[in-house]
């Protein structure tokens, strides 16, 4: 890194080696509550979540059951699952709303913020069956499904499988500013 970054933004990576610890009731309010306070397109505030912490197993096993087979294999550790929808259309007049992904994502940043703030990490995930999570959960057309996040405390990589322990100490690759911003035309990037 050549550039300083406040400690919430460093600290924040996406484990998967979770603790089996229990997150506090009221910590997992303050996730939802930072993450509706992020801000968004004409403040429709588009986000939906359906969560599960695993004192509720049935919710929580139907949220596990929908993730591909290599997700499933670590999170099944992890105390709490999210499932992330967005709203495709303005609920005031019902025009597509573009940016609801883009608020969405800024609710899940505020989200990790959060975390890391409480000491918790959050490991977002594409990999996922949308189409058995929006039957399982009687999801309507409205919302576009995106996300799962696994949410947890840190948990000791050895009990992670092999392959998957060693992605935990990998390094963390970023592209270079200089490739990622410009200030001229777009001919200038490449
Ligand atoms: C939208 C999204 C989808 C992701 N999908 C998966 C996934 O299905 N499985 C997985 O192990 N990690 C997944 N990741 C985690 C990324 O691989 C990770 O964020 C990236 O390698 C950067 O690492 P860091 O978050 O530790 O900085 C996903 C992250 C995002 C934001």
């Amino acid at each position: 890194m050549s550039h300083k970054i406040h400690e919430l933004v460093d600290k924040r990576w996406s484990p998967r080696a979770f603790s089996n610890k229990e997150i506090e009731p009221e910590k997992v309010q303050s996730l939802f509550e930072a993450a509706s306070f992020a801000a968004s397109c004409f403040n429709e505030q588009p986000w939906r979540f359906i969560y599960a912490v695993k004192e509720y197993p049935e919710r929580y096993e139907q949220l596990l059951s929908c993730l591909v087979e290599f997700n499933k294999m670590w999170v099944k550790t992890a105390p709490m699952i999210i499932l992330t929808l967005a709203s495709k259309k303005f609920a005031q007049n019902q025009k597509e709303n573009w940016h609801a992904r883009h608020d969405l994502g800024l609710a899940i940043g505020n989200m990790s913020a959060q975390a890391t703030g409480m000491g918790l990490y959050l490991h977002q995930m594409a990999g996922f069956h949308v189409e058995k999570a929006r039957e399982m959960f009687e999801i309507p057309d409205q919302f576009d499904v995106v996300t799962m996040i696994a949410v947890g405390y840190l948990g000791d990589p050895a009990q992670l499988p092999d392959n998957i322990r060693e992605m935990e100490s990998g390094k963390r690759l970023r592209r270079p500013l200089n490739t990622i911003l410009f200030d001229g035309d777009w001919e200038e990037m490449k």
